[in-house]
């Protein structure tokens, strides 16, 4: 199958005092060299019909062969990623649930606290990368965990609930070298029903 990115529901009208058009649009542009990039690598192994979704593959690497290995991590990656970071975001953000409230409340000493974990983990990254809320499902519980370039969290059996990508070129149109101000913008619109959505089942 080939994997396309569609335009974000928010795509004319950006995502309020946090992102603009350009920058949603400029963004968009990654996601879709990602998906091209995923698309021709998995045509040059002969995958491109492959039954299994990119997120399955990004959990078991060894199911590609090794010499795609590295690159279908890195566009696979990078285009799973983007998917997430356009469902982390409603303009205005959205209210958690009492499955991602426990969580915060046992792991982080409340919501507050969560966001700071995320503030905190997210400016720590050097270089270009991701900041990531996600559920651990052999502990589960929901981890504040940082990975480097385009990897996905699903290399490490993680599920990412809210991904938020540090890479410059998702804040610098918008916010420069300042990624306090991005990433607090981000805090402000950022989906938590999204986290409570795939929590809730889990009880
Ligand atoms: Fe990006």
């Amino acid at each position: 199958m080939a994997y396309h990115v569609p335009e974000p529901r928010f795509a004319g009208s950006g995502l309020g005092g946090f992102l603009g058009p350009a920058s949603v649009m400029s963004h968009l542009e990654v996601h879709r060299a990602h998906a091209a990039a995923l698309n021709a690598e998995l045509e040059s192994i002969g995958a491109s019909a492959h039954p299994r979704h990119i997120s399955s593959v990004l959990s078991d690497p060894l199911s590609v062969p090794e010499g795609s290995r590295g690159r279908i991590g890195f566009y696979g990656g990078g285009y799973d990623n983007h998917s997430v970071y356009w469902e982390s975001l409603v303009p205005g953000g959205s209210r958690p649930g009492p499955a991602l409230e426990g969580q915060a409340d046992v792991y982080y000493g409340g919501l507050g606290g969560l966001s700071g974990e995320i503030e905190s983990v997210s400016l720590g990254i050097e270089g270009s990368g991701w900041c990531w809320l996600a559920l651990d499902p052999s502990l589960m519980r929901i981890r504040v965990l940082a990975t480097p370039g385009e990897q996905s969290p699903r290399s490490m059996r993680l599920v990412p609930l809210l991904g938020l990508d540090m890479w410059e070129h998702a804040h610098y149109l918008e916010y420069g070298p300042d990624r306090r101000s991005y990433v607090r913008g981000w805090l402000g619109s950022a989906n938590w029903a999204r986290a409570e959505a795939l929590l809730a089942p889990l009880g």
